[in-house]
């Protein structure tokens, strides 16, 4: 990381000058965008070296004081012993130790149900920097910022007027690096970083919660006064800062007279219809929160807890309070005009990191300028960033020279679409568990793909089909990888299968060849044509449907509905998104068009007519249907170009055309539309 220019000059005696404010401030502007600056020679490091000095002053006069008691008492002595001890009756002595005893047995129980329950990290015990955090330059870059500004704190509201930030919340899906960056921070920092964990707070005892609440945010102040800053960290923060019963969910888009227009991309495309099936709920007005609101009534206590608390870092400390009231006491017997004043408070410079992956379910309140004032979003990495993470996971693994060719490198980062940074670790040491179960020492491609199968589709389990129950899964599946080839040119084929993986007799996993966050309307057909497909060639083939093609149904439900009620890419350009109250707006935007007769009808029509068209497909083009087939049966299972092998020696395979097909499909040759 480069340095910035925050030094101060040397003197011309050699010796270096104290830096100057403006020197600081310079520092500070040229940090932007160059990286952390030197703790130092900033803010927090200037305070830490005053304190170290006062220290040292306080330590000192408390020796001298020592030895002047002592030489007192060593001139005065009078025969006796130099410390002289009371004589105590035995019995008496027992009494006092027993009461003693169980006084502080009880003392100790109420202090240690208040004890706050983190865990202090010095910097030098962090192995974290900011060097290991890869493929989310834009979060880091804007988390330096911020650390940035904790470390010039003082420079930034003295000379700037501005108030730092206090509070980041780190928001974004499991294993994206929300913990990593903030130990990374910690370390560059070089200040004390109380880690928490929020469920640690919660408590049996009434109000325990609370007190462990107000403990940790003193020990925050207390580290952040010792140490000229402090940087706390509370991990999972929703579990103890719900929504409260009441409080409006949303405190920002609201009021304000900016109109903002979200374009959603991919993020409801139809990767995650599964899973909205099963749990309609997402978002702040989902069914799953406001369980939650009414849940957290009970807890309401420990939220407003934590909302004093984040504003307690201006408070006075104990000594500040004492000489506050002193100067009161003695200001009653003074005319106005000769008041003391009391002493100033100087603020804890403190930077607390909250991390969570359901921001939206957190209390508003919590957000609001002030407290976590900066949402610090974690999505997961893109292809470039994919590709730095792959480079830093294999640096550390040992692999084969296949892996370090940047051309294999960059298949890998493209087929992890989808994979957080932890994904992407885990996969390669799938990888390497695979080597050693081969007897090798040392992970290959075919490891890493071995491991891919595994993650994304489970492992096969061997099952005895029926003869029938084999062509008819070889079939369907077969049918699915037809379409997909002849509709679908820009999606890679990835994996054909009739073993069985998890719930799934046999599949088809298919994926995007790049990066994408739209899809057009003919993709989205495509989409839906492929799954109606394996229900299309069981008709073809055997004239009947089975119970196989449930999950393609509710998937090309899911994506005719999203067509129909949110992209306006059916006729109507009326988004159901925009129902607010009414019986079904409660549901899933799914739910809501099928709940709405015209919108079912219309569902129910693009189904149809995709089906019909994708019929027509895979009958003018059963040869290729029929070569997959029995390429499953013989094999059981194809992976990536073993697929599109099969399909394109079919397609290239003369063959009686019969003439009232038409001509040749625009984006495959050789093979016939209907
Ligand atoms: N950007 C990254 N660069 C390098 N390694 C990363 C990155 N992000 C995550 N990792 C790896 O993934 C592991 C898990 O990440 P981390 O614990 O930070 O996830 P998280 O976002 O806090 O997840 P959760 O929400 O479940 O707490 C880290 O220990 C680290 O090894
Ligand atoms: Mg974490």
């Amino acid at each position: 990381m480069t340095e910035p220019h925050a030094e101060p000059a040397p003197s011309h005696d050699g010796t270096q000058a104290a830096p100057t404010r403006s020197a600081r401030l310079d520092g500070l502007i040229g940090a932007a965008g160059a990286g952390v600056l030197r703790m130092s020679s900033a803010d927090v490091g200037v305070s830490r070296e005053a304190r170290r000095r006062t220290r040292w002053v306080k330590l000192t006069g408390a020796v001298w004081l020592l030895v002047a008691v002592l030489w007192l008492r060593a001139v005065t002595i009078d025969g006796g012993s130099f410390i002289p001890f009371p004589t105590i009756d035995p019995f008496l002595l027992t009494i006092i130790i027993f009461f003693g005893l169980l006084l502080a047995l009880m003392a100790g129980q109420q202090l240690m149900s208040a004890r706050s329950p983190h865990v202090v990290y010095r910097p030098e015990q962090i192995t974290t920097t900011l060097d290991d955090v890869v493929g989310i330059d834009g979060v880091k870059d804007d988390v330096v910022r911020s650390l940035n500004l904790f470390l010039a704190h003082k420079t930034f509201r003295d000379e700037m007027g501005g108030t730092p930030r206090r509070g980041l919340l780190f928001e974004g899906a499991p294993g994206t690096g929300k913990t990593h960056l903030a130990r990374a921070m910690a370390r560059e920092a070089g200040v004390p970083f109380l880690f928490v964990s929020a469920t640690s707070f919660q408590s049996m005892w009434y109000g325990a919660s609370a007190k462990k609440i107000r403990s940790y945010f003193k020990a925050l102040r207390k580290a952040a006064r010792k140490e000229g800053g402090a940087i706390g960290f509370i991990e999972e923060i929703d579990a103890i800062a719900m929504s409260r019963g009441g409080v409006a969910s949303s405190m920002t888009a609201h009021g304000s007279s900016a109109i903002v227009s979200g374009c959603h991309g991919t993020t409801c495309l139809p990767a995650s219809y599964a899973a909205a099936a099963v749990s309609p709920a997402g978002g702040a007005s989902s069914p799953g929160t406001q369980t939650n609101a009414l849940m957290s009534e009970g807890t309401g206590g420990v939220v407003n807890e934590l909302l004093v608390q984040l504003q307690s870092f201006d408070d006075p400390t104990g000594a500040q309070r004492l000489r506050g009231w002193f100067i009161d006491r003695i200001n009653l017997f003074l005319a106005p005009d000769r008041q003391l004043q009391r002493p100033d408070v100087v603020p804890s410079n403190i930077l607390l990191i909250a991390a969570t992956n359901r921001a939206d379910s957190l209390d508003p309140a919590l957000l609001r300028p002030g407290r976590f004032d900066r949402r610090v979003t974690f999505d997961m990495p893109a292809k470039a960033g994919r590709r730095e993470l792959v480079d830093h996971f294999l640096a550390k693994k040992a692999h084969t020279a296949e892996l370090d060719d940047p051309a294999q490198r960059d298949v890998l980062a493209g087929v992890t679409q989808g994979y957080s940074p932890v994904m992407i670790e885990h996969l390669l040491d799938e990888a390497l568990v695979n080597a050693v179960r081969r007897g090798e020492s040392q992970l290959t491609w075919a490891d890493v793909e071995r491991a891919r199968l595994v993650e994304e589709v489970g492992m096969g389990q061997p099952v005895g089909y029926t003869d029938h129950e084999r062509r008819l899964i070889a079939t369907h599946e077969s049918g699915h990888a037809t379409a997909a080839w002849l509709t679908a040119p820009h999606r890679r084929l990835e994996v054909l299968t009739i073993v069985k993986r998890r719930s799934a007799l046999g599949m088809l996993a298919h994926g995007d060849r790049e990066d994408v966050f739209t899809r057009s309307r003919t993709e989205m057909q495509a989409l839906v044509q492929i799954s109606l497909a394996g229900q299309c060639a069981e008709e073809i083939f055997f004239g009947d449907v089975s119970t196989g093609p449930g999950g393609d149904l509710l998937y090309a439900t899911n994506a005719a509905a999203e067509m129909v009620g949110a992209h306006g890419m059916e006729g109507s350009l009326v988004s159901y998104a925009a129902i607010q109250t009414s019986s079904f707006s409660d549901t899933n935007i799914v739910g809501r068009v099928l709940a709405d007769d015209r919108g079912r009808d219309a569902v129910e029509g693009l189904l149809q007519a995709q089906k019909r068209e994708v019929k027509a497909l895979l009958e003018a083009n059963r040869h290729l249907v029929e070569a997959l087939r029995d390429a499953l049966l013989e094999r059981e299972e194809l992976v990536g170009p073993e697929i599109t092998d099969v399909l394109e020696q079919a397609a290239a395979r003369p063959r009686v055309l019969d003439l009232t097909e038409s001509a040749v499909a625009p984006a495959r040759s050789n093979v016939v539309l209907p």
